[in-house]
């Protein structure tokens, strides 16, 4: 059964109702002294704050919609085979080095699937409180303000965003399409960097990236005409880690043929 449009206003009401929630606990959690701990490596961090957010969120998501299944990146999620009926996207801190180093460009993404469609997306920016939020059904809106589609500008003439690690070490073509580009910048984070190409500020963004780092912002671009696909053209693995390209079509058309010569 899919979702009415009414339907899905509802949810989004909701969910920002949570967001709202989780804003307050992060900024409370912010002036406590942060529990940090490292996963694979001293490059790979997860505090209390991604721990809490994460069994919050995922406990709303159950009492709301107990028949989905929940994908997350801590631990608190279910162990999803396939992209049947709906399925919820849990990242409960993006860009937790910037979170525990920064104190800024960090966000909290959530993001709604039902049979493999975007039906909603939500990529809540904690320190400038907004939630850039929509999908196909309502369009994308910046807490209360609609977005339009951003300029079709070119990767000459845009500024591209780009995973630092693979840049650094020459992966997936990034040096060719750093050179080709107006300008290159690293965030250091996904949600941040969706929004930067969402916002118009950015002509696209590149990176290596688990379901949760891309589903809410896959929902939010691809529902304001931007392209979304792996760096081979192909649309994005659901339940896998995809090389993901977010662009305008002229820039994701520029890139792809830089990444196929
Ligand atoms: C990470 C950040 C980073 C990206 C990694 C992600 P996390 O998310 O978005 O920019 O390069 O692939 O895992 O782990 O901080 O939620
Ligand atoms: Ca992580
Ligand atoms: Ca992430
Ligand atoms: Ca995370």
């Amino acid at each position: 059964t899919l979702l009415s449009q009414f339907e899905i206003q509802e949810i989004d009401q909701t969910v920002l109702l949570w967001l709202n929630d989780i804003r307050q606990k992060t900024i409370a959690a912010m002036q406590q002294r942060l529990d940090v701990h490292e996963k694979r490596d001293n490059r790979d961090l997860v505090t209390n704050v991604d721990q809490d957010n994460e069994k919050f969120i995922n406990d709303k998501i159950r009492h709301f919609d107990a028949e989905a299944h929940i994908v997350s990146e801590e631990g608190f999620g279910d162990h999803n085979q396939d992209m049947n009926g709906r399925v919820w996207f849990v990242d409960p801190i993006d860009g937790t080095m910037n979170f525990v180093k920064q104190k800024t460009d960090f966000a909290v993404m959530i993001a709604l699937y039902e049979d493999n469609q975007p039906v909603l997306g939500w990529i809540l920016d904690v320190v400038n409180n907004v939630v850039y939020h929509g999908g196909p059904q309502i369009g994308v809106f910046a807490n209360q303000l609609r977005l339009k589609p951003p300029i079709d500008d070119n990767l000459s003439e845009g500024i591209v965003l780009l995973s630092g690690a693979r840049l650094l070490y020459g992966m997936f073509g990034y040096d060719k399409i750093a050179k080709a580009a107006l300008g290159y910048r690293v965030i250091g984070a996904a949600g941040p960097s969706f929004i930067r190409v969402i916002m118009g500020q950015a002509i696209g963004y590149s990176s290596k990236m688990m379901p949760w780092d891309f589903a809410a912002g896959q929902v939010l671009a691809k529902t304001l005409g931007l392209s979304v696909s792996d760096i081979d053209g192909k649309a994005l693995d659901m339940l896998s880690s995809n090389i993901v390209l977010v662009a305008t079509n002229r820039a994701h058309r520029d890139i792809l043929t830089l990444h196929q010569s």
